[in-house]
C-alpha cells in the first residue's frame, strides 16, 4: 500500500516536517509532483535543513527516496541540494533515486518563467520563477526533456533544439531580461554531470515491486490542494496536481493501492504570491500571525499574506483528496487571541453559500465567520495530548466536526519533538 501526504491549502503546511516525524514508518518516500518551487523545511537536533526536490525521507538511515515521474528536476538546485547534505555523509546512489521518466528543467525554461509572468504585469501569479510553468508546458505539449534522455549519446542535440525554440520565444514576449545563456549552460552542464552519477529507475515498475513486495509508501506531496492546476484558484495555481489524484498519475501507482490519505493543514491560513483569499486579514490579527509564525516562504523568503481557517475550502480539499486523517500545524502560533474565527460559509451571487464556487475572488465572495474562544497557554513545550488546553480541544473538536474527519496529529512547533499525536 501507499500513503499519501498532502497539503490542504495554499503549500507552506509544514508537510516537511510531517514526512520527517512519519518517515520511520516507511520503506520508501516519493515526490510525485512539483519541482524546486516547493521548500520543505525540517528541523531537528538544532540544525535547520530546506529541500527542494529531494524527499523528506533523505535524512533517515534506513528509507529509500524517490523522485517520481511527475516531478521537474532542475539540475542546478538539486546539486545545490546535494552540495547542502554532503555534510551528512549519505549514500546518494543507493538511498536517492529518480525516474527517468521525470521532467528536466532548462535554463531557458526559468528565462521563460520570467519573462511570461513580466509580461502579465499587475495579473502576475508571483510564480516563484523556478521554470515551473514552462517546464509542465513542454510535458503536456510533448516537447519536454526527460531524466532519460541523458542516457542517449545525441542528448546534447536534443538539448540544444528545444532551448533554441525557447530562446525564439523569449523574443516573442518583447519584455527586457537579461541574461547569460553560456554562464547558465555552463552552471547546467557541469549539474548535469553530477545528476548523472546518481541512479536512474524506472519508478513506476520499482513502485509496483515494492507494493507487491509489501513494502510501506509514502507519498511526499508539495504545494496544496488550492493550487492545483484543476482545483485550485486558477489561474493563481501552480502547473501540477498537487492533490491525492497527482499521486497516481505523479508514481505509476493504482488508486485502489491507496491506503491512508493524510491531510495537512495550518490552525489559520497563509498564501504567497498573488490570488484570491477570502479569509485574508490585513489587521494587527494577521500581523501578529505572520510575526509569530515567522510566515515568510522557504524558497523565495518572501512574506506569506495571513487569514483565519477557512472551513469551507479545508472541507474541500478534504473531499477532493478523500483525506482519511487530519494534522494541524502551528496550533501554537494561535496562543494568546482571546477570540479565534473560522470561515463556515461564504456571500456569494447574494446567496450563502457552504462550497467553494468557480470564482472566490473578493467581488464575488465574502465569508462569514464563527467565532471561537482562544487560549492563553504556551503550547511549545507541551508533549501530550491531555496538556492541551480545553480551549484548543474545543477548536480541534469544531474543526473535526465541520469537514468529517479526525485530527490525529497536533504540531506545537517546528522541531520534530514537538509533535502530539492525538
Ligand atoms: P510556480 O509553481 O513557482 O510557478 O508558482 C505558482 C504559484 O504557486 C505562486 O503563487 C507561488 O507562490 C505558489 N507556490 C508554488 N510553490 C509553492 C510552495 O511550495 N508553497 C507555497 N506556494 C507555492
Amino acid at each position: 500500500m501507499i500513503d499519501l501526504l498532502l497539503g490542504l491549502q495554499w503549500g507552506d503546511e509544514g508537510k516537511g516536517k510531517i514526512v520527517d516525524v512519519l518517515t520511520t514508518n516507511y520503506d520508501i518516500i516519493a515526490r510525485f509532483q512539483g519541482g524546486p518551487n516547493a521548500g520543505h523545511t525540517l528541523i531537528f537536533d538544532g540544525n535547520k535543513h530546506v529541500l527542494h526536490t529531494i524527499p523528506s525521507g533523505i535524512f533517515h538511515k534506513t528509507a529509500i527516496n524517490i523522485v517520481g515521474n511527475g516531478v521537474v528536476i532542475d539540475p542546478v538546485i538539486f546539486k545545490k541540494e546535494l552540495d547542502n547534505l554532503a555534510k551528512y555523509n549519505l549514500d546518494f546512489k543507493t538511498k536517492l533515486l529518480i525516474s527517468r521518466k521525470a521532467h528536466v528543467i532548462l535554463p531557458t525554461h526559468r528565462i521563460l518563467d520570467a519573462a511570461s509572468e513580466s509580461m502579465k504585469g499587475k495579473a502576475k501569479i508571483g510564480s516563484t520563477l523556478k521554470g515551473i510553468g514552462p517546464t509542465y508546458m513542454d510535458k503536456t505539449g510533448r516537447n519536454g526533456f526527460r531524466i532519460g534522455d541523458f542516457e542517449l549519446d545525441n542528448w546534447k542535440e536534443k538539448y540544444n533544439s528545444l532551448a533554441q525554440k525557447h530562446l525564439k520565444m523569449i523574443d516573442f514576449y518583447d519584455v527586457d531580461i537579461e541574461f547569460d545563456l553560456k554562464e547558465l549552460e555552463n552552471e547546467f552542464f557541469e549539474a548535469v554531470k553530477v545528476l548523472k552519477n546518481l541512479t536512474f529507475i524506472d519508478s513506476e515498475e520499482y513502485l509496483n515491486q515494492a507494493i507487491s513486495n509489501g513494502k510501506t509508501i509514502l507519498a511526499e506531496g508539495a504545494q496544496g490542494s488550492l493550487l492545483d492546476i484543476d482545483f485550485g484558484t486558477y489561474p493563481f495555481v501552480t502547473s501540477s496536481n498537487t492533490t491525492a489524484a497527482g499521486a497516481c498519475t505523479g508514481l505509476g501507482v493504482a488508486p485502489n493501492k491507496i491506503g491512508e490519505v493524510y491531510g495537512i493543514f495550518k490552525a489559520y491560513t497563509t498564501r504567497v504570491g498573488s490570488g484570491p483569499f477570502p479569509t485574508e486579514l490585513f489587521d494587527e490579527d494577521g500581523a501578529k500571525m505572520a510575526k509569530v509564525g515567522n510566515e515568510f516562504g522557504a524558497t523565495t523568503g518572501r512574506p506569506r499574506r495571513c487569514g483565519w481557517l477557512d472551513l469551507i475550502a479545508l472541507k474541500y480539499a478534504v473531499q477532493i483528496n478523500g483525506v482519511t486523517q487530519l494534522m494541524m500545524m502551528k496550533g501554537d502560533v494561535l496562543s494568546g487571541f482571546d477570540t479565534l474565527k473560522v470561515c463556515t460559509t461564504y456571500n456569494y451571487k447574494g446567496k450563502v453559500i457552504d462550497y467553494l464556487p468557480y470564482n472566490i475572488e473578493e467581488k464575488n465572495v465574502s465569508v462569514n465567520y464563527t467565532e471561537i474562544k482562544g487560549w492563553k497557554e504556551d503550547l511549545t513545550g507541551m508533549t501530550k495530548i491531555d496538556e492541551l488546553p480545553e480551549n484548543l480541544n474545543n477548536y480541534i473538536a469544531y474543526i473535526e466536526k465541520f469537514v468529517g474527519i479526525p485530527v490525529t496529529i497536533v504540531s506545537v512547533g517546528p522541531d520534530r519533538k514537538q509533535t502530539i499525536t492525538k
